[in-house]
């Protein structure tokens, strides 16, 4: 979910209607703003953040001082009365709310048994009905104090923000496990649940810590801990720009982060690998590179297409470094009682460093005693600052749901740290070095080649396939990560069930489902494993499968069996997942746009699961 807060001397509903249409990839089932005004006014319902503008155009809501919110629904269905804000009985408070209040069947029975009545099933609304209760029935006590108490009978995780009717020129915002942020402008403040709604107002930002609270008024902020111990916040510079979270006259997000890749992966790669001097650098792990050293094993965890590139990034560091991996989803990992302390490496990779089970696998860790590092895209987020140490890809913004260019970088920091670490351990020579520094310096252009040469092929393949029910995408080695993230993107934006699988593994069940209607796209681009894959694909076509392969360039034997083929340029086998995928991003890309689905909102779908 987003939030979004505004007071200054603008139009809030303005403000507050472009925050959240910029933070509607965090969901989009429902939206909803609530406005002080005189009075405490609100407008919220299911849909789209275009339908709630609309709404209040007619309304005529107006005011200078404001919150809003964009719902991917836990507690409740996606309908107008479970959408944000919640209002306390009274109407005088509204509350808007990431997160998820564990114990809220608790205290909605209680608040019900002292006569409040609820309106809708979300867990929200109970923050709004209890702080009003405590408010108003505790002598003496201030608003603030009534929301610390408020939050100490709250189990569970949250990032709120709060508006009091009575209270014409504050904003209130609490902290846990859900993160917020403060933008702080002339005469003007901002808060939001990640920096993208306050890109163009101001890049000066102050980011909240789990068990803190602020009070926001135009022209002041003070930060406590819930426990009202006041603090003074270090003020963060952002280095987002408006063009990267604008669609530059692209349809998509989507595909406007697939063009990018050539430019993000050489940013990823700026100042760290240095062709001249046969070196790379990785500033943000320099400290800890004893340690990776020293590592008995490297633990690798994370969700959905960061979890994907880890996998990736497993067979990066055996080979490359002789470091022993595992790779673990951080869901699995944390509620395992997992076998890490002091030797281990624990490396989380999150695109957008708020994922909830992977910051919860990251503190597991760090208690138990393991050095905890971290692959991030957006600074500033929870997971570059609880790890210990880490490298940022420096992608750029991300927008769309479906991960592209964020997957990217995170392999060629991957790559980097693997090269960087074999180096170090004496696995790899000064001469091998060179040679990979030098593959690995002209991959940006390997991929703009593909993206001019192959997007138009694509598109049109893409016509043949859009009504496929299914799909199968096989790969070995490097690209068997390759293939898990092509089914993941096909079935996340088109809703088409696509499984990935290793392509030997496939005689061990996806075998069954092949026939003259399955589409198997195989990634035929690992030389060692060449010979293997051709046997596999002769499998496939035994049982009428239609061939899609994506090869390297001069792969005639493979070229002859396929129906379609994709040619990319070659590259060192281990480096090749960073080719093999762009051709698979392109190809869910077009299927979904043919069969009309929202590409860059995918139907249940959310960029950040800060939920568990
Ligand atoms: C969600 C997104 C995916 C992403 C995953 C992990 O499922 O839709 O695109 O790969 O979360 O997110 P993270 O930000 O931790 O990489």
């Amino acid at each position: 979910c987003g939030i979004v807060g505004y007071v200054g001397n603008r139009e809030a509903s303005e403000v507050l209607l472009k925050g959240l249409k910029r933070l509607e990839y965090r969901g989009y089932d429902s939206a909803g703003i609530a406005l002080v005004n005189g009075g405490l006014h609100f407008n919220k319902g299911k849909g789209k953040v275009d339908a709630l503008a609309k709404k209040i155009k007619q309304s005529g809501l107006e005011g200078h001082l404001g919150i809003g919110h964009t719902r991917w629904a836990t507690h409740g269905e996606p309908n107008d009365i479970n959408s944000h804000p919640h209002m306390s009985e009274s109407g005088n408070i509204a509350v808007v709310h990431n997160g998820i209040i564990e114990n809220y069947t608790t205290l909605k029975k209680q608040l019900i048994s002292r006569g409040k009545t609820f309106h809708s099933q979300t867990d929200t609304e109970i923050v709004a009905q209890l702080l009003e209760e405590i408010y108003t029935t505790s002598r003496g006590v201030s608003f603030e104090q009534a929301i610390q108490l408020t939050l100490k009978q709250i189990v569970g995780t949250y990032g709120l923000a709060i508006v009091n009717k009575d209270m014409p020129d504050k904003i209130f915002i609490a902290r846990k496990g859900s993160p917020l942020l403060l933008g702080i402008g002339e005469n003007e403040m901002f808060i939001a649940s990640d920096a993208s709604p306050i890109v163009g107002y101001t890049n000066k930002v102050v980011y909240l810590d789990d068990g803190e609270m602020a009070t926001i008024t135009k022209d002041s902020y003070s930060v406590k801990t819930i426990e009202d111990v006041e603090l003074t916040k270090e003020v963060h510079e952002l280095a987002i720009s408006i063009d990267e979270i604008e669609k530059a006259g692209y349809p998509h997000f989507m595909l406007k982060e697939i063009f990018e890749q050539p430019r993000s992966i050489a940013d990823c790669m700026r100042g760290r690998l240095n062709v001249e001097n046969n070196s790379i650098q990785l500033g943000g792990i320099e400290d800890v590179m004893d340690d990776l050293v020293n590592a008995k094993r490297i633990v690798i965890a994370a969700c959905g297409t960061s979890w994907h590139s880890g996998l990736v990034g497993e067979y990066l560091f055996e080979y490359l470094a002789k470091t022993p991996v595992e790779v673990e989803y951080a869901s699995e990992f944390r509620y395992r009682d997992p076998l890490v302390g002091e030797g281990d490496v624990l490396l989380v990779i999150s695109q957008s460093g708020e994922t909830a089970d992977t910051i919860a696998a990251l503190r597991e860790a760090k208690k138990r005693g393991a050095l905890v590092l971290g692959i991030c895209n957006v600074v500033g987020s929870t997971i570059s600052r609880e790890t210990e140490a880490g490298v940022f890809t420096h992608a750029g913004p991300e927008i769309g749901v479906a991960s592209t260019k964020a997957f990217t970088a995170q392999v060629v920091v991957l790559t980097m740290m693997a090269l960087s670490l074999g180096k170090r351990k004496g696995v790899l020579s000064q001469d091998e070095m060179s040679k990979f520094i030098k593959e690995l310096s002209k991959i940006p252009s390997k991929v703009e080649y593909i993206l001019e040469h192959n997007d138009e092929s694509i598109q049109k393949m893409a016509g043949l396939f859009t009504y496929a029910p299914n799909f199968l995408y096989l790969g070995r080695s490097y690209n068997f990560p390759v293939a898990l993230e092509g089914a993941l993107k096909l079935k996340e934006i088109s809703y088409i069930h696509a499984e990935g699988y290793p392509a030997a593994e496939m005689k061990h069940g996806p075998i069954a489902l092949i026939d003259e209607m399955m589409p198997v796209v195989v990634i035929a681009a690992t030389d060692h494993t060449n010979e293997k894959m051709i046997s596999n694909i002769e499998e496939v076509k035994a049982r009428k499968g239609r061939i899609i392969s994506i090869m390297n360039d001069e792969n005639s034997d493979v070229m002859d069996l396929s129906e379609f083929h994709i040619s990319i340029p070659t590259t060192n086998d281990c480096f090749s997942p960073l080719l093999t995928v762009i051709p698979l991003q392109l190809l869910s890309y077009y299927i979904a746009v043919n069969r009309g689905c929202n590409v860059d909102q995918p139907r249940n779908l959310a960029k950040s699961v800060t939920v568990e």
